[in-house]
């Protein structure tokens, strides 16, 4: 049950280290005051006016580094103010730093957490390809004198930053490494391996053996690959706590079937693991924190491929939960693999089930790239959710379960359609046909995801990425902890 080693953080507080300043515009003025000589005049020589998200290096009396002050413009009293702090980790000389000032005393607390966040993020690298590479690698090796690192008040909890960065950085190698070398058997061989460090159960169901155990509609849309589709399945915690289940859709790489896709729609769907890596990420997070839920992560892994015996267009395929469904688009898989995994996460009767899948682009479409949609039978649960997506800067957004638009997955020939009839609403009828599945809607929570930073931002690099894994944890620990 180790905590993550966080490259360029320290626990061990250091009055010695260099203060980094976090000032508002208006706050700049009595800044100088208070510390004239060099750094005030420094700041008057380089026209510094603390803009948002700028930043200047300030000289002590011999010339030397003796303090970093970041500008907040307007700001300063918001998680997202702080993401600065990520360039900072990437920007500033090898050292020691610590954050000084009222932006971070102990009333801002969560502040300073999530600029701690930020800094620690931001030493997240995707290595495993590169021959010759110097740059820090986020893994725990000892980089320590190559980065600049952060010392943490004693009061730090660090065990959350901990669980936080292992979580995110587990999503991130996970959606970042490759379809040819993160296939159904190599994403639950990370799942194993998970479950294995933090003392979890782990069952993973695979290839023909689907059929065996009633899973027939993961294994439809797995079977064309090569790569035999598989169910991992996780328990851990104490039996009598509140059941806890997380279903990630984890379609190791998307063609779309015999439906192809084209080049550019296909280019990026190595991630369409992108809920499964989000989920893993959020179980450790979990588990490292040892919160009191009885956990059990359900995942269909499998690969939309291309072959003879593919599933088509117009087949009609059995499900674990009995309905049958008519395939109207073989790139419709997720919802596919999903909806027996989701069947058997109702089984149980869990206090909640939570759904991360990269399910549709409409999603994209209506929230963009870094706006999750999300979807429940329970107005408490979005509204807490959105809360906390607005306190820690993880973000998502409920769109509705509305009903009417059920009649555009009706089929003549099966109990349902796996795609509307129609351009329209594509996340919410995607999300109506898993709510066929799940029992209870009030205790289940879906989340559509793009897994992925379109662009470089600081602490959060283009790539993969945990949409919304911090404030899902934030959710699980209100609730139950
Ligand atoms: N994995 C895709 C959805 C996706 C595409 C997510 C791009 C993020 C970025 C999913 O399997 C899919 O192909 N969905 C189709 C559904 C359609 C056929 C009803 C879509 O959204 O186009
Ligand atoms: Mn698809
Ligand atoms: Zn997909």
């Amino acid at each position: 049950m180790e905590p993550a080693v966080i490259s360029n953080i320290e626990f061990n507080f250091d009055p010695a280290a260099t203060p980094i300043w976090p000032v508002r515009s208006a706050d700049l003025a009595a800044w100088q005051a208070a510390h004239p000589g060099p750094m005030s005049a420094w700041c008057d020589s380089n026209d510094f006016t603390a803009v948002a998200g700028k930043f200047i290096r300030l000289p002590g009396d011999d010339g030397t580094l003796a303090g970093v002050l970041l500008g907040m413009g307007e700001g300063g009293d918001k998680a997202a103010d702080y993401w600065a702090f990520g360039s900072l980790a990437n920007a500033l000389p090898p050292g020691l730093y610590r954050i000084e000032g009222d932006l971070s005393s102990a009333a801002q607390s969560d502040l300073a957490d999530h600029a701690a966040l930020a800094w620690a993020q931001a030493a997240y690298r995707f290595t495993r390809y590169h021959s010759n590479d110097d740059a820090p690698s986020g893994d725990g090796s000892d980089d320590s004198d190559k980065v600049a690192r952060l010392c943490l008040p004693e009061n730090t909890a660090a065990a959350a930053l901990q669980g936080a960065i292992k979580g995110s950085f587990l999503a991130r190698d996970l959606i970042n490494t490759p379809a040819s070398d993160m296939g159904p058997e190599e994403l639950a061989d990370a799942a194993v391996a998970l479950a294995d460090e933090f003392g979890a159960k782990a069952n993973v169901i695979v290839g023909d053996d689907l059929l065996a155990e009633n899973y027939p509609a993961i294994h439809a849309v797995g079977r064309a690959s090569t790569r035999a589709p598989r169910l991992i399945d996780l328990r851990w915690g104490e039996g009598d706590a509140p059941r806890l289940t997380l279903v990630g859709k984890g379609v190791c790489f998307d063609t779309g079937g015999l439906d192809l896709k084209s080049a550019a729609g296909m280019l990026k769907m190595k991630k369409d693991m992108g809920g499964a890596a989000t989920v893993l990420g959020l179980a450790a997070m979990i588990m490292a924190a040892k919160l009191p839920v009885a956990l059990r992560v359900l995942i269909p892994a499998v690969e939309n491929s291309v072959a003879g015996n593919a599933f088509r267009p117009g087949d009609v395929l059995a499900t674990r939960k009995g309905l049958t469904v008519e395939v109207g688009n073989t790139d419709a898989e997720g919802r596919i693999v999903l909806c027996d995994a989701l069947a058997e996460a109702d089984s149980d009767d869990p206090a909640l089930i939570i759904d991360v899948a990269t399910l549709t682009g409409a999603a994209r479409v209506a929230l963009g790239q870094d706006v999750p949609a999300i979807f429940t039978g329970s107005d408490d649960l979005a509204a807490d959710l959105m809360r906390l997506g607005e306190t820690l800067d993880d973000p998502s957004w409920r769109l509705p379960l509305y009903a009417p638009y059920k009649e555009r997955l009706n089929s003549k020939v099966a109990d349902l359609n796996n795609v509307s009839d129609g351009p329209m609403a594509g996340a919410i009828t995607a999300a109506l046909f898993m709510q066929a599945f799940v029992s209870q809607p009030d205790r289940w929570l879906h989340m559509d995801s793009y897994g992925w930073n379109d662009r470089d931002r600081p602490g959060r690099p283009a790539g993969g990425d945990g949409l919304a894994m911090r404030a899902l944890f934030a959710l699980v620990k209100e609730r139950f902890a």
